[in-house]
């Protein structure tokens, strides 16, 4: 068991009561957190569970396992959610009553040296946060193309000057290979004042190694054809691309963000909005930084076959 001083140090959970009021919880509901962490949002789902509910907690970092919870109303599910709809069925699930993901990575992911997630420390180019993964940032770093490396940095990181980095970069390793975390800074030539811009080098590289936009789409569509009529998805975005999507897809229910309209102009979509972006408030930014990039949307599933 972890007390809860532990599982702030792991993490602090973004607009905790907004998210877990979003979901309308049923005490005797089947439920889904798809990104465990610190367990944070996990505890406060639980909590509104009775006999007859359970939870699903997903993470691919064996770390997460840390703050286990001892209830036999919770599973935890080492994985990437990429399989969720694997899972639901390993365990006999058809349908579930609600689900939340809280995206991207947690405060133990930068705070940990080791891992490489931080140009804050030095350490070697991992940002891998399933370690079993086999792909590192260096091994990207070292292995992609200039004109791949320019699009990551401009599609995942809004870097605009992305070409000019992966230049940089390019020219850096043809003298040596880029192991570590300062051989990054360096040879990116981003100024170390410009701290914003590492950031969102680093943010780049770490969606591209742990493929957060392919995982995120193929939860997104399992979610969707396993949530009940009445169930609630909830889903808290950091980055804008990521963003772009889920909002795309809880309008239209399809990946390609396609309203389809009936004859009389009605939305087909499967989806009735609850929250359409809303953001952390002033009080809990300044208690919690990290939450001030947080975008909350909610969804709840028409009753009405789609
Ligand atoms: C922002 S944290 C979640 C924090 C959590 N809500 C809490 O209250 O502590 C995101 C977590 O999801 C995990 N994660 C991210 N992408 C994942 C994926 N595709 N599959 C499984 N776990 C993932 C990360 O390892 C990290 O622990």
């Amino acid at each position: 068991m972890v007390n809860d001083q532990m599982v702030n140090v792991y993490h602090i959970p973004a607009m905790l009561q907004e998210t877990i009021e979003g979901l309308a919880i049923k005490p005797e509901g089947v439920y889904v957190d798809v990104t465990f962490g610190g367990g944070g949002h996990s505890r406060a789902m639980m909590e509104c569970l009775q006999d007859g509910g359970h939870l699903f907690s997903f993470d691919q970092d064996q770390d997460a396992l840390q703050n286990a919870i001892n209830d036999p109303k919770w599973t935890f599910v080492h994985s990437n959610f990429r399989y969720l709809r694997n899972w639901m069925d390993y365990y006999g699930i058809e349908s579930i009553d609600g689900l939340l993901a809280d995206l991207g990575v947690s405060f133990h992911h930068f705070d940990c040296p080791e891992r490489g997630f931080s140009f804050r420390f030095s350490a070697p180019l991992d940002m891998r946060m399933n370690q079993t993964a086999k792909r590192t940032a260096a091994d990207i770093v070292n292995g992609y193309s200039e004109e791949e490396l320019a699009k990551i940095f401009y599609l995942y990181g809004e870097l605009k000057n992305g070409r000019g980095i992966a230049k940089n970069i390019c020219k850096a390793r043809s003298q040596k290979p880029i192991e570590r975390t300062e051989d990054l800074v360096a040879a990116s030539r981003i100024p170390a004042e410009m701290s914003k811009e590492l950031a969102r080098l680093f943010q780049a590289l770490r969606i591209e190694v742990n493929d957060e936009m392919g995982a995120l789409r193929e939860m997104l569509v399992a979610a969707r054809d396993l949530l009940k009529p009445g169930g609630r998805i909830a889903i808290l975005t950091y980055q804008s691309l990521e963003d772009r999507l889920v909002k795309n897809f809880l309008r239209s229910g399809n990946l390609e963000g396609t309203i389809e309209k009936d004859f009389y102009g009605n939305n087909l979509s499967p989806f009735t909005l609850i929250e359409k972006g809303r953001e952390a408030s002033a009080e809990e930014v300044e208690r919690n930084p990290r939450a001030r990039s947080a975008k909350l949307r909610i969804a709840e599933k028409k009753m009405t076959k789609w």
